[in-house]
């Protein structure tokens, strides 16, 4: 099918998202011819850049990033003649002027109205102030000809998210705004949808009575890595919780679709949100462990401690570590509890999604076999390893009765190689294509920090007493595990890195 002749205009187009992820993202897009056949990228910075050292600096980029690194010489050149640089200041009017007279050019040009996308990559204080220019510039009056793209964050707090939505939907038809969250744009978290629904198997037991308990951990070993003014007013549960780590949630806890239609979905994600538990503020101690790391050593290299960082205060009260437990009230999820953690400089750079179940109600084998015996467990290999594992007992082969866990495991690089597509493909063909199935919801974005915004009020009037409180390469603070272990679990790794740790 011929796609609608698009201009994509990237604010912020001379920026680290655009280099690293949007470009490498759009190259990729074009190999597979996704791309319309009209098809245009406008890029958008403050400074004064000449096309042919903006497509140098951007082709850079996607030698450094791209999973097709291989195929530069072919076909980039071909690819970049879709690319130009503006200068533009985003806040003057003129702006968008005439960036309404290069649109209808390039619709006389080709014939037909395209279908325009403003993708903003800028800091997220002044998303509200070009969203106004765009609307009084009329350049998204037609809803249907017309996207609007906000990267996270979508607001600081519940307050400010909610006057975000108001605003723009004075301006705006909710179906052109695309908030994204790029979690939702990976294989694997999509593949959860999958997994469950297209399977007879797991859906009659994904509730109470065979679930003991969900653990989410999304961990990373990079440190803030220079966003110190961004981290500052944002710390793990605003960058990591309320958002991606929650959607996860939601993609597990959700009930049946009973169709893949956008809101369908997103009705259902919003369900959960609504029925996760919110922390009464003298439960949050008991309920939310934070952690900042302190200065160490990871791999061999000296790293600073938080406080140390560029733009960072030092006796900065930021959480670079969260860990929480929530429940999901509802018939399905009653009393099990849904362990999450986040945090940069941890031990290892995983995201997993782990299903605890519950023991077998009765086994008759003797106890000499059953010394190794474990519950069934899935584990759900998000990133950076993409995999599926379902532990079962199996026979220990031998002249005894004896029992031992095995895994039974699905692979994406084994069964599809490895070049799936980014999250950012997958979501960017979305917009081109409007589909909205993978973005956030003005009442999502809202119910997202509902459940975070207990926590929130708690840590910001209740300083840490103990900052820094975890050493770089540790799996966090030490009340992390105590907030497990307190029900008689405890965080899962995978086992070819830290070894089976029981159950
Ligand atoms: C971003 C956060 O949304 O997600 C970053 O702002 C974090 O702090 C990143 O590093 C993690 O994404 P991924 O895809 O590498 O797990």
């Amino acid at each position: 099918m011929e796609r609608q002749p698009t201009i994509l205009y990237i604010f912020g187009g001379s920026g680290d998202l655009t280099q690293r992820k949007l470009i490498p993202a759009l190259y990729n897009l074009f190999l597979d011819g996704y791309l319309p056949g009209k098809f245009s990228v406008v890029g958008v910075g403050r400074n004064d850049m000449s096309d042919t050292a903006y497509k140098a600096h951007l082709r850079k980029g996607v030698q450094k990033f791209s999973r097709r690194k291989d195929e530069m010489k072919k076909e980039w050149s071909r690819f970049s003649s879709h690319i130009d640089y503006e200068r533009h200041d985003l806040l003057n009017d003129k702006s968008y002027k005439s960036m309404a007279a290069a649109i209808k050019a390039q619709g006389e040009k080709w014939g037909e109205e395209p279908t325009v996308i403003f993708y903003l990559s800028v800091a997220p204080q002044l998303a509200p102030a070009i969203a106004k220019k765009l609307h009084a510039a009329k350049l998204c009056a037609n809803p249907k000809r017309s996207r609007i793209v906000f990267e996270k964050p979508f607001g600081h707090d519940l307050k400010s998210a909610t006057e975000l939505n108001i605003l723009l939907g004075r301006m705006f038809r909710e179906e052109q705004i695309y908030r994204i969250d790029h979690y939702l744009g990976k294989e694997t978290v999509q593949n959860i949808l999958a997994l469950r629904f297209a399977n007879a198997l797991f859906e009659p037991i994904w509730n109470s009575n065979y679930i003991d308990h969900v653990q989410i951990t999304a961990a990373e070993t990079v440190s803030i890595e220079g966003r110190g003014s961004y981290y500052e007013g944002s710390g793990a549960l605003r960058d990591m919780v309320q958002n991606h780590v929650l959607q996860m949630l939601c993609m597990i806890a959700m009930e049946a679709p009973i169709s893949f239609d956008a809101d369908e979905i997103r009705n259902k994600k919003l369900d959960v949100l609504h029925a996760i538990r919110k922390w009464r503020p003298e439960d949050v101690h008991q309920e939310a462990v934070r952690g900042q790391y302190s200065a160490g050593w990871m791999e061999g290299k000296a790293v600073k401690g938080y406080r140390q960082e560029t733009n960072v205060a030092p006796d900065s009260k930021v959480e670079t570590f969260a860990a929480a437990r929530f429940y999901v009230d509802n018939w399905r999820w009653k009393d099990v509890p849904f362990y999450v953690r986040t945090g940069k400089c941890l031990n290892e750079k995983t995201t997993l999604i782990t299903i605890q179940f519950k023991p077998a109600p009765d086994y008759a084998f003797p106890d000499e076999a059953t010394h190794t015996w474990r519950s069934n467990r899935l584990m759900l290999s998000i990133a950076p390893k993409m995999d599926i594992r379902l532990r079962f007992q199996a026979k220990q082969p031998g002249p005894h009765m004896s029992l031992q866990p095995v895994d039974m495991v699905f692979n994406y690089s084994s069964a599809y190689g490895d070049n799936d597509p980014e999250a950012y493909e997958t979501l960017l063909e979305d917009v081109i294509e409007g589909n909205p199935t993978l973005f956030m919801r003005a009442d999502q974005v809202e119910a997202a920090w509902k459940v975070i915004a207990p926590i929130m009020e708690v840590w910001q009037t209740r300083p840490p007493v103990d900052f820094p409180n975890y050493t770089p390469g540790s799996w966090g603070p030490e009340d992390a595990e105590a907030l497990i272990a307190k029900d008689g679990h405890h965080w899962v790794t995978l086992p070819e890195n830290r070894g089976e740790q029981g159950g």
